[in-house]
């Protein structure tokens, strides 16, 4: 891995970790929350340091938290910068887009909060960059049904999910891409996708992985604590895009339309 990391390496990834966790009720920042006994960030770096391509991390951290987390990923054996993230999660992105130094054009910028993402799914953004693309994405079908309601909550109109999709980090950019769109952003964007769309960019997707949900909610916490239990410890860089976990966007999950 060490010899792809040195012939590769060509991958920046800021990590936007500096948010509270609302939705995860009252703690510690979500990044440093446990999971399996570890804090959620650590997962999280480590399988962004086991995808070939990446040589720097840029970690967006949150209030008063830089220091523990210089002292959690001391161990982490690509560079990785830390920055004081900002009150949104777009300003904790540009913050740590600033300390990526103009040698990286290649830039994935990916949640703490999906700590389980395969290092397979990086690799996979890192690679449709490289083919040519400005901005790419992970996107899975909706397997819900979607309906629209009203102000009391009824329901005004069944959407056709079939043009749906769910949308995962890492996204990728050329560095040109991300640095024109977050200069000229408009409003607060949920992800950097959004941004470049704003600022006209086609965004490609790739297929995306049920390994990279993001974590929010405690049920969010047992599902990672089952999947890492289930996995009996492998680190997810074992996980294979392409398997029965990872879904061409293009395909309707499941045998039926139903869901
Ligand atoms: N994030 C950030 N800075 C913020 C807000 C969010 O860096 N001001 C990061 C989070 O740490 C997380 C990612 O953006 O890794 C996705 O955000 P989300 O899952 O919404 O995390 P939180 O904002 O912490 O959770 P909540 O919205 O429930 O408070
Ligand atoms: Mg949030």
């Amino acid at each position: 891995m060490t010899a792809q990391r040195t012939a590769r390496g060509d991958v920046a990834i800021p990590v936007p970790a500096a948010g509270s966790g609302v939705r995860m009720g009252p703690g510690a920042p979500k990044a440093l929350r446990l999971l399996a006994g570890e804090p959620l960030l650590l997962h999280a770096v480590r399988n962004i340091a086991a995808a070939p391509s990446v040589g720097l991390i840029v970690v967006a951290a949150p209030p008063n938290g830089a220091d523990t987390i210089a002292s959690m990923l001391g161990n982490v054996d690509i560079p990785v910068r830390i920055v004081l993230g900002g009150a949104t999660r777009q300003a904790s992105v540009a913050s740590a887009l600033g300390a990526v130094p103009a040698e990286f054009d290649l830039i994935l910028v990916h949640d703490a909060a999906r700590a389980l993402t395969p290092p397979a799914l990086i690799e996979a953004v890192a690679a449709k960059l490289r083919a040519g693309s400005s901005a790419v994405i992970p996107a899975l079908p909706v397997v819900d049904t979607i309906k629209r309601v009203g102000d009391a909550a009824e329901v005004v109109a069944t959407v056709d999910r079939s043009t749906l999709r769910a949308v995962q980090t890492p996204q990728g950019f050329r560095r040109a891409t991300l640095t024109a769109a977050h200069a000229g952003a408009a409003g607060d964007h949920t992800d950097d996708a959004g941004l470049a769309e704003q600022a006209g960019v086609r965004v490609d997707t790739v297929p995306g992985d049920d390994r990279a949900f993001k974590i929010t909610r405690p049920f969010d916490l047992a599902v990672a604590e089952a999947l890492l239990a289930f996995d009996g410890g492998t680190p997810a860089s074992d996980a294979i895009v392409g398997d029965s976990r990872s879904i061409d966007p293009n395909v309707e999950r499941g045998t039926t339309r139903e869901g």
